[in-house]
């Protein structure tokens, strides 16, 4: 138990796994379906089974599978829950099983431990035992498992997309493989890197316990995958972004300019009713100035990280 999740209180891991399944159960949903919908399910990187503990109803009609690397949580779980086919498996590929064996795979904080040639490793492995049309569920630590503080460990990672922490580890009494440790991963490069191997059909964030992402993908044909954003032709600069926030100010500026000087079509006394209308509603004019204001100031900071985002890919594009 303290290996998969670090944490003993066998009440709160057992939660855990149910939690987990729920998660997985929503994720699908997203796309219409159900875990008891597929008819071969693999779990990649099951730990002892957390999972398969909420899974006997799916299990009971066979096609339920799962594997580790971790020897000992496999032995426990093989003979504990003998309604799943467990598997041991090593810390690269391959997997135990023929090519297109399962329509769905799922794992649970598998992806947020492996370094980026590992990930790559294993997506393509993925791949080769997933089904044409099948779908998977992969967790990741995205960027609100690094806090909701938005701090230099956020920048990295909107940076590099893919942030392998070395020195992150688990205690070493635990018996974690040396390259066992704690990896983040950016939305865009999720998008971006992975859809290499998957179409990628829902991103997820805070799907599980609000602090694990989930990524649902779909093993589609090549020409069925949408490319991946480096792929793409280079993108025309972005002019109207930059000068997105003086066209506002200039459009707050002659509404504004405009309140009182319409033609006088009533007479005088029209004229000065409206003076006075004006009049009262100076304090609600001032404050809809102010908000103005504040709504260009923030069009301008959208632009500029737009801006700094799309100048990023560009560079990653130039790079592949
Ligand atoms: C945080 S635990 C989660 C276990 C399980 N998914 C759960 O939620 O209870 C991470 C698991 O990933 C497994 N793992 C890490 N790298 C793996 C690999 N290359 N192949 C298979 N399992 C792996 C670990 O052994 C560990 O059991």
């Amino acid at each position: 138990m303290a290996r998969v999740t670090g944490d003993t209180d066998f009440a709160r891991f057992h939660q855990g796994g149910r939690d987990a399944v729920r998660a997985l159960e929503r994720t699908l949903a997203v796309v219409g379906r159900s875990i008891e919908s597929f008819d071969s399910i693999l779990d990649f990187g099951c730990g002892c089974g957390r999972m398969q503990l909420w899974l006997e109803a799916v299990g009971a009609r066979g096609g339920l599978h799962a594997t580790d690397v971790d020897a000992d949580a496999i032995a426990w779980a093989a003979e504990h829950i003998p309604y799943c086919r467990f598997s041991v498996n090593g810390a690269d590929p391959p997997l135990p099983y023929p090519d297109g064996a399962f329509d769905l795979i799922f794992n649970q904080s598998v992806f947020t431990h492996l370094d980026e040639r590992r990930q790559d490793a294993w997506l393509t492995e993925l791949q080769r035992v997933s089904r044409p049309g099948g779908l998977l569920v992969l967790s990741v630590h995205g960027e609100w498992a690094l806090g909701d503080r938005w701090s230099e460990a956020h920048v990295r990672l909107e940076d590099s997309g893919h942030l392998f922490l070395p020195d992150m580890r688990p205690a070493p009494e635990l018996g974690h493989p040396p390259w066992y440790a704690a990896t983040y991963h950016a939305p865009w490069y999720v998008f971006e890197h992975w859809a290499r191997w998957f179409a990628i059909r829902a991103y997820v964030p805070k799907a599980v316990d609000a602090f694990q992402d989930h990524v649902l993908l779909q093993h589609t044909s090549e020409e069925q995958r949408p490319r991946p954003l480096a792929a793409r032709p280079p993108r025309a600069p972005r002019p109207v972004a930059e000068s997105a926030p003086a066209v506002v100010e200039q459009i707050v500026r002659s509404a504004h300019a405009q309140i009182g000087r319409g033609p006088s079509r009533f007479g005088p006394l029209a004229t000065a009713l409206r003076g006075a209308v004006l009049r009262l509603m100076r304090p609600y004019t001032v404050h809809q100035a102010t908000a103005d204001v504040a709504l260009a100031r923030s069009v301008d900071e959208l632009a500029r990280a737009t801006e700094a985002q799309a100048r990023r890919l560009d560079a990653l594009e130039r790079q592949d």
